[in-house]
């Protein structure tokens, strides 16, 4: 049986030459396709009988055909065939073996670069919804953590220096934020790749009375590409996915980095669960975050994918170039990436214990209640920059003297500004500090407890 790729017409005098087709085939990454090109196939082939251009008998035999080969394909009895270049080839040859003539009807009204375009958009739909779903499950971890850390105070950083304290809840919060930007950029891309752009054919439409519309509502496309010249060539969709995947890399890593200084010896914050953990094959000693250095360090991977991504598609004129098939391997290794990473993300930091009683030992130090002190003397009148020269000022004293801001003495205090009085020592403290913040989105423990009750009614069902 001639195996040579179906799109191998009359036009060619010689087979292709096998370092060709070593160079061009795509079915070693692209038979990751075939349930997305099936469905495509089956959709085609029931609008095609619809239309009259297949009998309804033919119609059915191609649909049984391809439910039979994607059993194959998943039993991992179907022979992939590098000569058959892809896998829309692939599927089709095997089709073709099996029904003859009738296999050979199916690429009516088709053509690669609408199929290839319909498979891409079906799969990235479907991975935005698996991202979705694990941002769910990080979000969720982050919320029970709120609970479980309940009146533990952090001290929180800005520019890696000690800033001013808040709640440990506040600090899950944040992340819940991140990824909740996360999931809306998700939501947004979902739209533009949720179009049908099959029936499009090679760049120009096709003059067969087809119905777009029947194809698109059984594929679950929200709507229909409007133009096939434009559509032949777009990958916006992938672009605009991966980049996505970028910027959750890109949280996942300021995360993964935080924790790696966090569980260190100097930090001595948390606990990272042993079974995340990797030992030294010298140091006997050593407990190492390897599962958050590869977390930040993949973010390599996903970043670069989107790059590769950037640089394949610059001046491509339309419509479809064969460049477009390169797309697939950053695309696939940057959801593979995310994907992995997020489902380590979640049983990590549910898992993580926070070390309390040393967080707790050196939490007076760093004056994170400094900032706290200036508005309690802007409350009393001073204007903020004389206030916030006056704290320097008991800082530099504090300092000084080894102290902190409420072990200096009153003296201390009224020999900068005789008018303070007892009461300044109200808002001193770490604890004092947090429970002083009121405004929307602060670390205030009202605030704070409002917004965890917010995100678990957004996070339910
Ligand atoms: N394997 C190809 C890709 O991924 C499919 C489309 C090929 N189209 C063509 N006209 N050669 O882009």
């Amino acid at each position: 049986m001639n195996r040579s790729s179906p799109s191998r017409g009359g036009a060619f005098d010689k087979p292709v030459d096998q370092r060709v087709a070593d160079f061009s085939e795509s079915i070693s990454f692209d038979y990751r396709l075939y349930r997305q090109d099936i469905r495509g196939s089956q959709a085609h082939a029931k609008m095609l009988a619809n239309q009259g251009i297949l009998t309804a008998e033919e119609s059915e035999k191609i649909c049984h055909s391809l439910t039979l080969i994607e059993q194959r394909i998943e039993a991992g009895s179907f022979q992939f065939d590098s000569q058959l270049e892809d896998i829309h080839m692939n599927i089709e040859q095997s089709l073709i073996d099996e029904l003859g003539d009738i296999g050979r009807k199916l690429h009516t009204a088709r053509s690669r670069n609408d199929q290839i375009s319909t498979d891409l958009r079906l799969w990235v739909r479907d991975s935005i919804d698996r991202i979705d779903e694990l941002l769910q499950d990080l979000q969720r971890a982050f919320i029970s953590r709120c609970e479980a850390d309940a009146n533990v105070i952090l001290p929180a950083y800005t520019h890696l220096q000690r800033a001013q304290p808040v709640l440990a809840a506040h600090y899950w919060l944040a992340y819940c934020e991140k990824f909740e930007r996360d999931r809306g950029r998700l939501a947004d891309c979902r739209k533009r790749a949720n179009l049908c752009s099959l029936g499009t054919a090679a760049l120009a439409g096709t003059t067969l009375p087809i119905d777009r519309d029947f194809v698109a509502a059984e594929l679950g496309f929200e709507g229909l590409v409007q133009n096939s010249l434009d559509s032949s060539s777009d990958r916006d969709f992938v672009l605009e996915f991966v980049f996505c995947l970028s910027v959750i890399s890109i949280h996942l890593s300021g995360w993964a980095e935080e924790w790696i200084l966090w569980s260190t010896t100097e930090f001595d914050f948390l606990e990272l669960p042993h079974e995340f953990c990797t030992g030294s094959s010298i140091m006997p000693q050593k407990i190492n975050p390897d599962v958050l250095e590869l977390t930040r360090g993949k973010s390599a991977r996903v970043i670069g994918g989107l790059q590769s991504l950037l640089v394949l598609v610059k001046a491509l004129p339309l419509a479809y170039n064969r460049d477009l098939q390169e797309d697939k391997i950053p695309l696939f290794e940057a959801f593979d990436t995310v994907r992995q990473c997020l489902e380590l993300a979640t049983p990590l930091v549910a898992g993580t214990r926070l070390k309390t009683d040393s967080i707790r030992s050196r939490l007076e130090k760093g004056f994170l209640d400094a900032t706290t002190l200036m508005e309690f003397l802007i409350k009393r009148g001073m204007p903020q920059r004389a206030a916030h020269q006056l704290i320097g000022q008991v800082v530099r004293l504090a300092t000084e003297k080894r102290v902190t801001l409420s072990e200096l003495s009153l003296a201390d205090y009224q020999s900068f500004d005789a008018s303070l009085d007892d009461s300044i020592y109200d808002v001193l403290g770490t604890s004092s500090a947090v429970f002083a913040f009121q405004s929307l989105g602060s670390t205030g423990p009202k605030r704070v407890e409002a917004q965890i009750s917010r995100w678990k009614t957004r996070l339910e069902g």
